[in-house]
């Protein structure tokens, strides 16, 4: 075992980690990085496929996003605007397939002017929620009890406006079925993102991507980081102490080869990790419970690249909806440069499930048929095809990212980001602007790295 001696120890080496220590190196700060996979990035990755280049985890960036721009623009990363040129699909319940331009589906006009005034009251909701702190609404409790599909069958008879909206939440972000999760965490998703209004908007939520992928960003701020960055080193345990001396190690990260003595450390993994790692004393009775309550949501997000980008030449812009769909979302994910063309689709939750009870054929026959409905036969014959499975990935365990369970966020909120001695965490998953994006990671860094310089000076 071999001992090293630093100032911070920083568990996991994702977008929120490499930004800590990143931080605290610019102060002047030692930092160890523990990683426990064979790269950096955690769910941000870029990998090569039969010879495509694929963003297996989060790729795009809004622009609202004003820390992960920053970091983007210190990189030097150049990010190129997603294809959205000429029109979008709908699937109709009856399967009738309808073009559309803007944000509003093509539904009937009664389930238009249902979907416009859900959109409206969910704005002005949403702006009464503070992202940080959402259990401080006067509403939070009661608004935390009730699932978000309860919530909008109180609000609207109708089914495929509750669907719609539903799937924004749901499909889209969360990855949970609407009564898997409570109205306020459906608000937080969206004051974190501004707005309901910028989720339903695609060309702002899903604007611009990385020329090269968005795990250049991990990439490049752990090539500064040099080698205070060690891979294939899983925390295992945490042996810590309340009242350290002043200046003196207060706490101890193990793995099977290295014990990091340092004053502090940061946990930046996500929450459903925490419990994966031995904490001596224990954590105390507040942290066990929270993290029995929360969750990762679970989606596959659906690779396929083609000779050319077919859909084009029938006008089609790539992106494509329906809440009756295997995939309910699709857009055009051809690469900066890349003559050939490449589809992303989403297939979320329950769906997600099921296709899982299939073989990996029948899976992919079932998923390129939903692709087919949106834009044609074409769509049947990838030339590479992948399906990124965070599920089954043992240091991530889902996707996106972590959520509540109902009555969670109001019970339990608040205590996510408390620090408990020297151990302070830090993961998108926590962040009130930008969660559960790479956007909220780098303000978690920013945050418990401002923290500990305080109060370390
Ligand atoms: P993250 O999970 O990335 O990092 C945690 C690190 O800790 C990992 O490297 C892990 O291996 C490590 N770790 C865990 N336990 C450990 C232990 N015991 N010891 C040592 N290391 C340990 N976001 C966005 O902005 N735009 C997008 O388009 C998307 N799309 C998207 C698609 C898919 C498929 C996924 C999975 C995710 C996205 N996201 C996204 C979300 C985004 O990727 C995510 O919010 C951030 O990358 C999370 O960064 P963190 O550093 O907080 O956690």
């Amino acid at each position: 075992m071999q001992r090293i001696d630093t100032d911070v120890v920083i568990v996991g080496a994702g977008a929120a980690g490499l930004t800590a220590a990143t931080e605290l190196v610019k102060a002047g700060r030692e930092v160890v990085v523990l990683e426990a996979r064979d790269r950096v990035g955690g769910r941000l990755w870029t990998g090569e496929i039969d010879g495509a280049m694929l963003e297996i985890g989060g790729q795009w960036v809004s622009p609202d996003q004003d820390a992960l721009i920053e970091t983007l623009a210190d990189l030097g990363l150049e990010t190129y605007e997603r294809y959205r040129e000429g029109q979008n699909v709908y699937i109709a319940e009856d399967g009738e397939r309808r073009l559309f331009e803007g944000e509003i589906f093509p539904v009937p006009a009664r389930t238009e002017g249902e979907i416009v005034g859900l959109i409206d009251k969910l704005d002005a909701l949403v702006a009464e929620i503070d992202p940080d702190a959402p259990w401080t609404h006067p509403r939070a409790k009661e608004l935390d009890e009730i699932s978000f599909a309860h919530w909008l069958e109180t609000q609207t008879h109708d089914v495929e406006a509750r669907l719609n909206i539903g799937m924004f939440i749901a499909g889209a972000m969360l990855t949970k079925p609407t009564h898997a999760f409570s109205a306020l965490q459906a608000l937080l998703m969206a004051a974190s993102a501004g707005s309901f209004s910028h989720l339903v908007d695609a060309d702002f939520i899903l604007d611009k991507r990385v020329v090269g992928g968005l795990q250049r960003v991990p990439l490049g701020l752990a090539e500064r980081l040099g080698d205070r960055v060690r891979l294939n080193q899983p925390v295992r345990t945490v042996r810590w102490e309340a009242d350290a001396a002043a200046g003196a190690a207060a706490v101890v990260a193990v793995t099977d080869e290295l014990e990091v003595h340092a004053r502090e450390i940061v946990l930046a993994v996500p929450p459903v990790l925490v419990d994966r790692i031995s904490y001596d004393p224990p954590l105390p009775r507040r942290q066990h419970q929270l993290h029995q309550h929360i969750s990762m949501g679970f989606v596959i997000k659906v690779h396929a690249v083609y000779e050319t980008p077919f859909w084009r030449e029938q006008g089609l812009s790539g992106t494509a909806f329906s809440p009756y769909e295997l995939c309910h979302e699709a857009y055009d994910n051809t690469n900066h440069g890349d003559p050939r063309g490449t589809l992303v689709g989403f297939v979320s939750d329950e769906a997600a499930d099921e296709v899982f009870e299939l073989t990996a054929e029948e899976r992919k026959s079932r998923i390129l048929e939903s692709l087919a409905h949106y834009f044609g036969d074409q769509a049947k014959h990838p030339v590479v095809y992948y399906e990124s499975d965070w599920g089954s990935e043992e240091w991530t365990r889902g996707a996106y990212a972590a959520s509540f369970d109902m009555g969670g966020l109001a019970r339990y909120g608040a205590d996510l980001r408390t620090p408990v001695g020297p151990i302070r965490f830090a993961c998108s998953d926590m962040a009130g602007k930008g969660y559960q994006h790479v956007d909220g990671a780098i303000r978690m860094g920013r945050l418990v790295a401002e923290q500990i310089l305080e109060e370390l000076a």
